[in-house]
C-alpha cells in the first residue's frame, strides 16, 4: 500500500453513488454502499469502460460494467459474471473526521 491520500469530503458521495477521481494519473472508483465506502481501480479488467459509470447493486455489494455487463464484488474486486475473468484491484479507503482518505494498492 502507498501513502493514504486526502479525496475529498465524504458526503460528497452519497449513499449509492460513486465517483471518479484521478490520483497522479491512476483513475480509481469509489462507491458508497448504505454509507460503506468502498474504492476500486475504475476501469474494467476487460476492457476499457469506467466502472464509475455502471449501476450499482447495493444488495449484492457488486458494481456491473457498463459496457458489457460484468459484475465485481466491491469487496475483493473479483469478477461475479462473464465476460470478465480478472479481478479489478482494490483500494484501501477510510473517512476520517468526515473526510475521505485512499491509500493505493500499487501491487500491480
Ligand atoms: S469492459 Fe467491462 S465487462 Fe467488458
Amino acid at each position: 500500500m502507498s501513502e493514504w491520500v486526502d479525496i475529498c469530503e465524504a458526503q460528497a458521495i452519497p449513499p449509492g453513488h460513486a465517483a471518479r477521481i484521478e490520483i497522479g494519473e491512476r483513475p480509481i472508483a469509489i462507491f458508497n454502499v448504505a454509507g460503506e465506502f468502498h474504492c476500486l481501480d475504475d476501469t474494467c479488467s476487460h476492457a476499457l469502460a469506467s466502472l464509475s459509470e455502471g449501476e450499482l447493486h447495493e444488495a449484492a455489494c457488486t458494481i456491473e460494467c457498463p459496457l458489457h455487463g460484468s459484475q465485481f464484488d466491491l469487496r475483493s474486486g473479483e469478477p461475479a459474471s462473464f465476460p470478465a475473468v480478472e479481478p479489478v484491484l482494490v483500494h484501501q479507503v477510510e473517512v476520517r473526521e468526515g473526510e475521505l482518505w485512499v491509500s493505493l494498492n500499487d501491487s500491480t
